[in-house]
């Protein structure tokens, strides 16, 4: 893959895959899930920054002056959607330092299924910079689907969206309202439980990152 165009990229690494497999686990303890996330979440990091406009600055190597290659362009964005978003972030923000950063804050009516948002917070600039949107999992695509009308109503035109683990009804879902922003995983699941879960997944990302129940 050169560039980001396709709607959905699939990291197919044996990085990504061996520690996919070690989150999935049930017994892999709270630490070394977070541990982890952080790791594939800069492998994953690397997939969806791809294709950033680039320009040339001129340095001098101890050997001689050349025109090197660096990022063009504003600041890219980084937006967490509140919580499990946040464990995403963290990586993706080492391997980028200078990202703007943003919080969206939905929750999950546990009945409807439906996002309920409460909190918004997001860089100005929006519409001049590369937005990454982050949430470990895309299960139904509500929440998604949510989150990017919001980043868009606040100017967003060139958004990304980086999750772990996505649902085939999530990443439908995300095609139908925002077939405009291309979606990166580690790996698309067979399906969602009637609790809206991913199966086989890896349970509540955000329980099994904060060790909460
Ligand atoms: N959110 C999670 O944390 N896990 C799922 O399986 C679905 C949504």
């Amino acid at each position: 893959m050169s560039d980001i165009v396709e709607h959905l990229t699939v990291v197919n690494h044996p990085l990504v895959q061996h520690k996919l497999t070690i989150m999935r686990d049930k017994s892999t303890s709270t630490a070394a899930f977070r541990q982890l996330l952080r790791e594939i979440s800069q492998l994953l990091a690397y997939e969806v920054t791809r294709g950033l406009p680039m320009t040339t600055k001129r340095i001098d190597t101890p050997m001689q002056p050349m025109d090197a290659p660096t990022l063009d362009g504003k600041k890219l964005a980084l937006i967490s959607i509140l919580r499990a978003g946040n464990g995403l972030m963290d990586g993706v923000l080492e391997l980028i330092p200078s990202a703007r950063v943003g919080f969206v804050g939905l929750y999950r009516d546990e009945e409807t299924l439906q996002p309920v948002e409460y909190y918004f917070k997001v860089p100005e600039g929006m519409d001049d910079r590369l937005v990454i949107a982050v949430d470990p999992m895309l299960a139904t695509g509500n929440s998604s689907v949510a989150a990017i009308d919001m980043l868009k109503k606040a100017g967003a035109t060139n958004i990304r969206f980086l999750c772990l683990l996505a649902a085939p009804e999530g990443v439908a879902r995300m095609k139908e309202a925002h077939p405009d922003v291309p979606i990166v995983t580690a790996a698309v699941d067979e399906k969602l439980n009637e609790q809206g879960y991913i199966i086989p997944g890896l349970g509540d990302a955000g329980d099994r990152m904060f060790g909460t129940k």
